[in-house]
């Protein structure tokens, strides 16, 4: 997708979809609103016409299924292209998310209609507290993400939206330098987005371990990255036993992936992200119901979203060091496959006693986080995870758990969630959790006989390996991908399958390390 900021106002250019937002109107009589005279000049009045017969509501689309969602569109008269008015919702109610939402619902309710260019006049997104450059990013975000599809293995595919412009008018010509450069960066951030959900929407028969380390080698070549590989036997060499317990029942020998992205400031921080790499989660031994098992190809997510935040922090420049690190097997039952009662020894020695091997996510981090805290020595860590069924229960399909041990930490993800509208919540992690992993056999178990609190009981245990550096865990399990039932009831963006998530939230943490 081509993105770029114009400084002319959308009605003066050639594109096939001019859009323009429009908030929702009240019950009683109302006249055009003055921001869009413009628009229904360039039909000969024909907006008005529509207007009184309230058939321009502005209307927001909630969801993805039935809700009939407002998207008019009327045809140029001098054949330049088509003009679309998207519904915002209430004045009140209006944010960046809402302008991210109706920006994707336009290029998706449009692909494969004929339309390849799309101009949005962005002084209709700014407004109501939402400013110039916020409203920039939320619209470049809802176009580049709502079109992706991911269409690998289609034979037919519908024509998308190919190029984006956001036309600042001579409203906004005052604002053009900061538009543009969020919009340069935003465009870099959702392209990154869609090159993770193309990776982690691969299949397991493709995307076995030894596949991501190619993505990681391509990637590091691309952008001069340091990466290591470190296969199974460099993995036996190191004490890396649970990598190599939850790896042993696959015939896809599993790997620990280390990215290392210099930093653009010499007197930067370094933030180690390390990421649940499972190719597919079958439950191993313990193994899982047949019902939705697909959708544990998804159990990589949080391994390619580091791919992708590192991808991003170097194309951006992010100020602070960054150490990726994928904890990538796959989890079988095989004959090698590790047991329930099994005790496996971690790299640093730490020790955990097997109950479930469908906890085994928890497993292979344990090594990731005890490498990169013993090896790095880092400022703070984070990991991203699709690691309890728990975690979807608590906080819904759209939201990602979040727990920290460090309270700046904390904040500063909240904050970047809050401005990219990935949503996160702060779950507590208490002596309680702790209490409730602890081995009769080894230094931790990685199930509980009582089967509550099980993401705060991931997290308990997953504390053991990375105190006392600073640390957050964000469980991705809900958020990491969407299914035809759920998609449903998500935001036009998200489209069916992977979705990225962790990469927008992340970066953007990052790249604001350097103003904190
Ligand atoms: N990968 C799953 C968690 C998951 C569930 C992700 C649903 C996405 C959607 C994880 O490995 C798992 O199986 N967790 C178990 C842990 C339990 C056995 C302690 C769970 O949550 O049921
Ligand atoms: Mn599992
Ligand atoms: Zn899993």
């Amino acid at each position: 997708m081509k993105v770029h900021v114009d400084r002319r106002d959308g009605l003066e250019a050639v594109a096939d979809l001019t859009v323009s937002g429009v908030f929702e109107r009240g019950e009683r009589p109302e006249p055009l609103p003055r921001a869009l005279a413009g628009e229904d000049a360039a039909v000969h009045g024909a907006l008005r016409e529509a207007w009184e017969r309230r058939e321009v509501r502005g209307r927001p689309r909630e969801g993805w299924g039935d809700f009939r969602g407002e998207l008019t569109v009327f045809h140029r008269p001098e054949g330049r292209g088509r003009l679309v008015l998207v519904g915002l919702g209430p004045r009140t109610r209006y944010s960046a998310d809402r302008a991210r939402r109706a920006a994707a619902q336009v290029v998706k309710g449009l692909q494969g209609r004929g339309a390849r260019t799309a101009a949005f006049r962005l002084p209709t997104f700014a407004a109501e507290g939402v400013a110039a450059e916020v409203a920039a990013r939320a619209v470049v975000d809802g176009a580049v993400l709502g079109a992706h599809e991911f269409t690998r293995y289609r034979s037919t595919t519908g024509g998308p939206i190919e190029e984006v412009a956001v036309h600042l008018g001579p409203e906004l010509s005052g604002e053009e330098g900061t538009v543009r450069k969020a919009v340069t960066e935003e465009a870099t951030i959702a392209e990154t987005v869609v090159w993770t959900r193309e990776i982690a929407n691969l299949p397991a028969d493709t995307t076995t371990p030894e596949r991501l380390a190619e993505e990681a080698r391509g990637l590091a070549k691309e952008l001069g990255l340091k990466v290591t590989v470190f296969d199974e036997k460099a993995l036996r060499e190191m004490h890396c036993g649970g990598i190599l317990a939850v790896g042993g029942g696959s015939d896809h020998p599993p790997r620990m992936i280390v990215l290392e992205y210099a930093g653009g400031s010499r007197r930067g921080r370094t933030v180690a992200i390390v990421g649940k790499g499972i190719t597919f989660d079958s439950g191993g031994i313990s193994i899982k119901p047949a019902p939705r098992m697909q959708d544990m190809k998804f159990d990589k997510s949080g391994a390619v979203a580091v791919l992708g935040i590192l991808r991003a922090a170097a194309l951006l420049k992010a100020a602070p060091k960054v150490v990726g690190v994928l904890c990538c097997a796959e989890n079988l039952p095989g004959g090698g496959a590790y047991r329930p009662g099994d005790v496996v020894r971690t790299f640093g020695g730490k020790s955990i006693e097997i109950l479930n091997t469908d906890a085994e996510g928890r497993v292979v981090l344990a090594d990731g986080l005890g490498y990169v805290t013993q090896h790095y020595h880092p400022d703070e860590v984070i990991d991203v995870a699709t690691l309890t069924g728990a975690e979807v229960v608590a906080l819904g399909d759209d939201t990602a758990g979040l727990v920290a041990t460090d309270e700046k930490l904390a904040q500063g993800l909240l904050a970047a969630s809050a401005a990219t509208g990935e949503p996160v919540w702060r779950m507590p992690l208490t002596d309680y959790h702790r209490e409730l992993v602890r081995s009769d056999v080894a230094d931790v178990r990685n199930s509980t006989e009582l089967t509550v609190a099980g993401m705060l009981t991931a997290s308990a245990f997953l504390e053991t390996f990375v105190a006392p550096t600073p640390w957050a865990h964000l469980d991705i399990a809900g958020p990491a991908y969407t299914t035809p039932a759920t998609r449903r009831w998500q935001p036009a963006y998200q489209n069916v399958g992977a979705t990225g998530f962790g990469v927008r939230v992340v970066t953007r943490y990052l790249l604001d390390l350097a103003r904190s």
